[in-house]
């Protein structure tokens, strides 16, 4: 009963798509366990490029089977037209399983995220606006709309007016915005009732079901570890748990299940919204990884912060998130630099420290401590295996390796599915 969690070890965008996709060839089933469509990935199969927000990568390998798990929150509306998009060019979308368990993202929510932080100001989040944060907080506060809901429209009203009692009080008298309609909104949320229907399932069951039967199934995180509500830079972070433990929460499959966790790593780091970014660059040579890596927001377009890769962070994400493998992404962006620096411990108030800070306080304090390492100038890109790497590349993945904490088991040299040099078999 093969079950592997891939998620996040950075900030996301780290290329979860990419290997995902990859690895979706050899597995029955990919879930996703948690966020929504706050998600952005690029798969790239031949010369085709794909963008999902929502769906799992899994849903472009047409012998896996896509799960949404009962701890994502989903838009409707945004579903459909991701659907529509693939269906367009020609993937079948019939296989996908939602959980009936899964929160909806109301229009309201939406609304909530953008006033909030909108009233923020310089104090924001830099969400992604799609309503993550008010959805998983209706979800806590025991006021959230379910799947289900939408197939039984007298609890479904009940539920609206739950939720909207207090919010058009913070609405017409704080934010100074117009009510909602209860009406309305149960009227657009009944709208989506009979095309969601087919996905409709119950995906515990199913899952447990297919691990009992020796079938491979792969969890897909939504967002990176220090994005994590718990582990996460908080409360700069999403509103979930894209760590580990999230996949048995957020997909209903006991932590006994789970037989490997792979870490998809950047060769350096980026982050996208606001919060601390120890080796965060402002220079050209920051400028340079955002031009040479595309670094550029899926979901919202926005420009990410790019810096040098940080030890202290990749230890961390081995740690929290009990880590066997990295899937190290994007080593062919730092060919050409002479020298490559990596960040292996922080000085914070003068003094050397190895691990990630507890406190809030002293990471936003903590400066990088560089080691610099040789870089290289050949083209890695058709690089198939170790051996075919410069040796400067090869040292410096064993350094990232030997301060991360867990074997790096692949490593990506392009965008592409074949870009890829397998290091040690994930399944
Ligand atoms: P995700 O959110 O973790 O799935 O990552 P994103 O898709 O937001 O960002 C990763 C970007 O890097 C995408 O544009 C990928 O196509 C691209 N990518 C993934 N792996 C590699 C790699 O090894 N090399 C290069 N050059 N690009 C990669
Ligand atoms: P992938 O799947 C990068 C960030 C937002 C913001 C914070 C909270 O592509 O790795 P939210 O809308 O979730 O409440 O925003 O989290 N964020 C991401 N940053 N990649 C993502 O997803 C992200 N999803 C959320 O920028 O700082
Ligand atoms: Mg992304």
């Amino acid at each position: 009963m093969p079950a592997l969690v891939l998620l996040g070890a950075q900030w996301g965008d780290e290329g979860k798509g990419k290997a995902t996709d990859l690895l979706g060839g050899s597995v029955d089933y990919v879930v996703r366990y948690q966020g929504g469509n706050n998600a952005g990935h690029t798969v790239v199969v031949g010369d085709q490029k794909y963008a999902l927000h929502l769906l799992p990568s899994g849903i472009l390998t047409p012998e896996c089977t896509p799960v949404i798990g009962n701890g994502v929150v989903i838009d409707p509306s945004v579903l459909f037209s991701e659907l529509n998009g693939l269906n367009e060019r020609g993937v079948d979308t019939s296989k996908l399983l939602i959980s009936g368990n899964a929160h909806v993202i109301t229009p309201y929510n939406v609304t909530v995220d953008k006033v909030t932080e909108r009233f923020l100001g310089k104090r924001k989040i830099g969400t992604t606006g799609r309503g993550i944060g008010p959805t998983y907080a209706d979800k806590i506060n025991r006021v959230g709309i379910r799947i289900q809901d939408l197939y039984d429209e007298s609890i479904l009203t009940q539920k609206v007016e739950a939720a909207l009692d207090g919010k058009n009080q913070l609405l017409t008298k704080v934010f100074n915005r117009r009510a909602i309609e209860v009406g309305q909104v149960v009227e657009e949320l009944l709208s989506y009732a009979d095309r969601l229907k087919p996905y409709v399932a119950d995906t515990v069951l199913i899952l447990n079901q297919a691990l009992e039967d020796d079938k491979v199934v792969l969890f897909e995180g939504g967002q990176g570890t220090l994005l994590d509500i718990d582990h996460g830079t908080y409360p700069f972070v999403t509103s979930s748990n894209p760590t580990a433990g999230g996949a048995c929460t957020g997909a209903g499959v006991g932590p006994t299940k789970i037989s490997r966790v792979i870490g998809i790593l950047k060769a350096y780091t980026t982050r996208v919204g606001s919060g601390p970014f120890p080796t965060e660059l402002f220079d050209e040579d920051g400028e340079a990884l955002r031009r040479i890596g595309g670094e550029r927001g899926v979901t919202t377009g926005r420009d990410r912060r790019c810096g040098w890769f940080d030890a202290v962070i990749a230890r961390y994400a081995t740690r929290v998130n009990g880590l066997t493998d990295f899937f190290l992404t994007k080593l062919d962006v730092l060919t050409g630099w002479e020298q490559i620096p990596v960040c292996v411990a922080y000085e914070i108030d003068g003094k050397r420290v190895e691990e990630l800070p507890y406190s809030q306080t002293d990471f936003h304090h903590a400066k990088p401590i560089y080691e610099t390492l040789p870089g290289w100038s050949e083209d890695i890109t058709k690089a198939k295996s170790f051996s075919d790497l410069p040796k400067n590349a090869q040292d410096y993945v064993k350094a990232l390796e030997e301060m991360s904490g867990a074997p790096i088991s692949a490593i990506g040299v392009g965008p592409g599915r074949d870009e890829t040099i397998e290091i040690n078999s994930f399944i």
